[in-house]
């Protein structure tokens, strides 16, 4: 039976993967290092780290070169996140969270973002959730399933009572190795893995979820 619904961030709320884009195209200008639109793909649900060890490919830098790459990317990243508003949250998400206030049942973000809270905060949204899990919350990230575990600990559900909403295979991976149920939203190719799928959020369909599960 549900009893939680675990909303992953970046393109389920809001669509940060373009800032994402911009922060590391800007680093790997300065560092002289390859950075496409399809690497930017392989980054969707992914930590900070990881991000950086894709990108950086056969590419070695020290332990320190790194954490301040990290650094330098974030800095830019939050610079471009002072533009988001209100009006960023993605389509039927804000009627979703309300209506699942509306019939108590538990809201709780799972991100792999060190930026979810700030993210949250600046879309107005914090209000409608229970308990937030974000990249400082456990220490190994998606496709590993801790930031659900931890998130659903944090308002004492069972993982087989929860649902998740994913954008990201990884994430979608993350969430059955968990034992819950998955939303995933994109195409086949990306969450097929999912026990529903839609092509955007729009289309989440509460009703249903609520009806099968
Ligand atoms: C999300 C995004 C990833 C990003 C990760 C870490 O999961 O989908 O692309 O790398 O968060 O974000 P952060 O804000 O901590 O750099
Ligand atoms: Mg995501």
């Amino acid at each position: 039976m549900c009893k939680a619904f675990i909303f992953d961030l970046d393109g389920v709320i809001t669509d940060t993967a373009e800032l994402h884009f911009q922060a590391w195209s800007k680093l790997a200008l300065e560092e002289n290092l390859v950075f496409t639109r399809e690497i930017n793909e392989q980054l969707r649900g992914i930590s900070r780290r990881d991000s950086l060890d894709i990108i950086l490919a056969e590419n070695v830098r020290s332990e320190s070169q790194i954490a301040k790459m990290m650094e330098r990317k974030n800095d830019v990243y939050l610079d471009l996140l002072n533009s988001i508003t209100k009006d960023d949250i993605l389509p039927g998400i804000l009627e979703l969270l309300l209506e699942l206030n509306a019939r108590q049942i538990k809201v709780v973000l799972a991100s792999a973002s060190r930026n979810a809270r700030g993210i949250l905060l600046r879309l107005g949204l914090i209000p409608l959730f229970d308990a937030i899990a974000d990249g400082w919350s456990v220490e190994r990230s998606k496709p590993a399933p801790d930031v659900f575990i931890h998130a659903a600990g944090q308002v004492g559900v069972n993982a087989n009572d929860c649902v998740v909403v994913e954008d990201a295979q990884a994430g979608v991976e993350a969430g059955k190795t968990a034992g819950m149920k998955v939303i995933g939203i994109g195409p086949e190719s990306r969450v097929g893995a999912a026990d529903w799928r839609v092509d955007d959020t729009a289309a989440i369909n509460l009703k249903q979820v609520l009806e099968q599960f």
